[in-house]
């Protein structure tokens, strides 16, 4: 077995006192650029209005990152609140996992420059499944820690998506923004990461991508010329419909294998898109909309960073409290998509056990 730091053997530094290993998050923090970009900005740049923007997405603003702000500076001030909020110090990091599609380079990795950041020495790296990423870091995490080749990760999304839009692309431009969210992931005697789902339907790998900048297309005059760097969406409205059935599917099925039922989930938090898919989903789901945070009017769609940012802003405002039962979902490029079963044991902001 491959170990990161974490005692393999089970018997180690954990919290742990049972036999079965267990993750849990410890500690959760975000960041976003103080740079705020409201829908207005847009209206000088494309066919758009402020309306428009507020009624079919429910974003109002966003924030883009400035001179000198990168998806590692954002994710390493996300990660370093995520630290204080577990009172876990970086050296005791076994990994790092960073769940981004806006990297600082092509190489190395984002998660190299948040590890020197941080001045930590553990092992670290990114992970890329677009809008789903934190879902995937997240059941990634787990499973490092219950196979016992880790005992304490910091999983980090963080995005500066403002890098790669296409300001004259109304129908993607006005939907992203920047920022960054992290989660302390420990050893526990309870399970904290209950359960996960993983989807993805590589058949759809066109329908959300940046075409240009790999191995497939690399970069030339000609790639740039043509704007073959940003974001492209050719059929939004198909995305539409199938992260609505895509996330509800998945959060229904992960409660049907753990023989749970919507009535006993406390809070969905699902990525944030779009208002009107996450009201699809909860009608799908019949949950009610009261449990279901919605929190992308501020920030815009972040990307791998929605959820995290979403989990701390619930967190801090008392929306998530101790033995909480929650579902996290994403949906997004790949097409990849899934969900997180979650059993919230962070206490109270602040408070012992915070
Ligand atoms: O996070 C990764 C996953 N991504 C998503 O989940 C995004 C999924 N898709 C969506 O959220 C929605 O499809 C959009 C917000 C992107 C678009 O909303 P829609 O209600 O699906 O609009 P539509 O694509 O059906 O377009 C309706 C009209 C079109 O005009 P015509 O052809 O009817 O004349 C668009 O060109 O709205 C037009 N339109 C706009 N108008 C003003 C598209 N973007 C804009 C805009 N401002 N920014």
């Amino acid at each position: 077995m491959t170990t990161v730091g974490g005692d393999a053997t089970g018997t180690g530094t954990g919290t742990a006192s049972g036999s079965r290993r267990q993750a849990a998050i410890t500690g959760v923090g975000s960041a976003v650029p103080e740079r705020v970009v409201p829908n207005a900005f847009f209206e000088d740049l494309v066919d758009t209005t402020d309306e428009w923007i507020r009624e079919r997405t429910g974003i109002r603003e966003r924030r883009f990152a400035g001179e000198g702000e990168t998806t590692g500076s954002l994710a390493t001030l996300a990660g370093r609140r995520a630290l204080d909020a577990a009172g876990i110090s970086p050296e005791a990091i076994d990994l790092i996992i960073v769940a981004t599609c806006t990297p600082d380079r092509p190489l190395p990795a984002t998660a190299a420059a948040v590890q020197r950041n941080l001045g930590s020495s553990c092992a670290a790296f990114d992970l890329n499944a677009a809008c789903a990423g934190f879902i995937y870091g997240m059941s990634t995490s787990a499973a490092f820690i219950e196979s016992g080749a880790a005992d304490r990760i910091l999983l980090i999304g963080a995005e500066t998506l403002s890098r790669v839009i296409n300001l004259h692309d109304r129908t993607t431009c006005v939907l992203f923004g920047d920022g960054a969210g992290a989660a302390v992931l420990e050893r526990a005697s309870s399970p904290g990461v209950i359960d996960s789902a993983l989807h993805l339907d590589g058949n759809e790998y066109e329908l959300l991508t940046i075409p240009a900048g790999g191995a497939e297309e690399p970069t030339s005059v000609d790639s740039v010329e043509r704007g073959r760097h940003a974001i492209v969406m050719p059929n939004g409205q198909a995305v539409f419909k199938k992260a609505v059935v895509g996330m509800a599917s998945a959060c229904a099925s992960l409660l049907e294998k753990n023989g749970l039922s919507k009535e006993e989930l406390d809070l969905v938090v699902p990525h944030q898109a779009n208002a009107r898919i996450i009201a699809a989903v909860a009608d799908r789901l019949h949950v009610e909309h009261d449990r279901v945070f919605v929190d992308m009017e501020w920030v815009g769609n972040t990307s791998a960073a929605s959820i995290p940012i979403a989990l701390d802003r619930a967190w801090r405002s008392g929306r998530l409290r101790p033995g909480h039962l929650v579902l996290t979902t994403a949906f997004g490029a790949g097409l990849a998509w899934g969900a997180n079963l979650l059993r919230w044991t962070m206490g109270e902001p602040g408070g012992a056990g915070a």
